[in-house]
């Protein structure tokens, strides 16, 4: 069995595409599992079978369309670790990540099926060769993926990261106290990304704005400033505004987050739905701010 965890962006998120620097952290909280199974299956079929939770999917590998993205990965996967053909066995994905919902699913999906590959095959491959492997389905979830999100789950740990400068390793003092909550509304990365991408010229700025503000918050967090963190965050989610990343019912969500005591709170990930992170001072906040969240109609997942 091999799993891996999901992810949010603290700071950078859509600019980090562009070259600019962006901040990811694991949520060890929430997790995809893949396993391979047999239950009398190889005696009858020639063939693997996927079955994933996640996508609604349950079809043998042949019947797959070649540029699905779950087929694309298990081709690499049979050149990577030199196998003749694939292990004719069931192959099931369990998910506890929502998908399209900016919390890094569809590389925790791949991440968890090459971990299930290494263990099958005995050949261990490294967090870098895990990321890179991941790196190439994320341009079919994404189109033009910046490779932050497989690389903070491939190495499980917080990164800063630019695209063409690899990523940075950061060691915490201690883990944020964030809330993370759904808004309930599914966005594809790719729409989004592919929006911005569309009127790159007149969010340019913004988009370098972006950058210079998560440049900033790599020293901020590694001093576990929480007050300037929470600021940073704030600002972040104005420039994700200005930058069309934002929607109704995230802003809805934030601001009834901050009324109820967040210090900081911005959407995470490539947004206009999806999650929303928040920072809290306290535990009595903590619920405050979880209760608030619930009565404005989002689901509370960490
Ligand atoms: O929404 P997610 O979890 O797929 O994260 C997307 C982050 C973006 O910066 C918007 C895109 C990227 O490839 O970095």
């Amino acid at each position: 069995m091999g799993s891996a965890c999901a992810k949010v962006i603290l700071f950078g998120e859509h600019a980090v595409v562009y070259g600019e620097p962006g901040i990811a952290v694991p949520v060890p909280q929430l997790r995809i599992s893949a396993e391979f199974s047999t239950d009398g299956y190889t005696q009858y079929r020639h063939d693997m079978r996927i079955i994933s939770d996640r996508i609604g999917l349950n079809s043998s590998y042949s019947e797959l369309d070649p540029n699905q993205p779950i087929r694309r990965l298990l081709d690499l996967l049979k050149t990577e670790f030199g196998l003749r053909e694939l292990p004719h066995k069931i192959l099931t994905i369990h998910s506890d990540i929502p998908p399209e919902a900016g919390l890094g699913s569809g590389a925790a999906s791949s991440i968890a099926i090459i971990r299930t590959f290494s263990e099958e095959t005995g050949k261990a491959l490294s967090a870098q060769r895990v990321s890179e492997l991941a790196f190439e389905i994320e341009k079919i979830y994404h189109g033009t993926p910046s490779g932050i999100d497989n690389l903070v789950i491939a190495t499980g740990q917080p990164v800063f990261y630019r695209k063409g400068h690899g990523g940075e390793l950061l060691t915490l003092k201690q883990p944020l106290p964030l809330i993370i909550a759904n808004s309930g509304i599914n966005s594809p990365t790719r729409e989004v990304v592919g929006d911005i991408r569309a009127n790159f010229s007149a969010h340019e700025l913004t988009i370098r704005e972006i950058g210079k503000l998560a440049a900033a918050a790599k020293t901020v967090l590694l001093e576990n400033d929480l007050p300037r963190i929470a600021d940073l965050m704030n600002e972040n989610q104005r420039l994700l505004e200005r930058l069309s990343a934002s929607c109704e019912k995230l802003n809805h969500l934030i601001e009834a987050a901050r009324k109820a005591g967040a210090s900081g709170a911005k959407l995470t990930g490539a947004g206009r739905g999806g999650n929303l992170i928040a920072l809290y001072r306290n535990e009595a906040d903590r619920a405050r701010i979880k209760a608030a969240l619930t009565e404005a109609g989002a689901t509370i997942y960490v």
